[in-house]
């Protein structure tokens, strides 16, 4: 029997969508409010989904404690407080959307967790956007 096992983390991150080779007025044609050139803040909130086999013996899909562990050093240590745009190398070439940021996650989580384990991540970017990724 498989169960998807869930975990919410939170961090505080600034970022701008911009297109450099497009113009101001473009930029803000497309990426409204959150092309505004001085950066802005987002609190997002993710969810991290595991679904997997229930272990015979222990009855656990995923240890939690690793879980959280992962999300944390992996996720929250680096992210949280940051200026996406400046501050971190992938941003750098990839438009911080909550498209983009969640499939970043994804592909930095699913190192770290057991192939024979679904991922899907689940970002919020104001509580009422949000966006999903399972890998493909
Ligand atoms: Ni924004």
């Amino acid at each position: 029997m498989k169960v998807t096992v869930s975990r919410k983390a939170y961090f505080n991150a600034a970022h701008r969508l911009y297109i450099k080779q497009w113009s101001e007025e473009k930029n803000l044609n497309i990426f409204g409010k959150c092309s505004n050139p001085n950066f802005h803040g987002h609190n997002y909130e993710i969810i991290v989904h595991v679904k997997g086999k229930v272990d015979e013996l222990t009855g656990i899909v995923i240890d939690l404690k690793y879980l959280k562990q992962i999300i944390k050093h992996e996720i929250e240590d680096l992210l949280d407080h940051k200026n996406l745009n400046l501050e971190i190398k992938y941003f750098k070439e990839v438009v911080p959307t909550a498209e983009n940021i969640c499939i970043f996650i994804w592909n930095t989580l699913r190192k770290k967790i057991d192939n024979n384990k679904h991922l899907s991540v689940t970002l919020f970017e104001t509580p009422r956007n949000f966006v999903k990724y399972s890998g493909n």
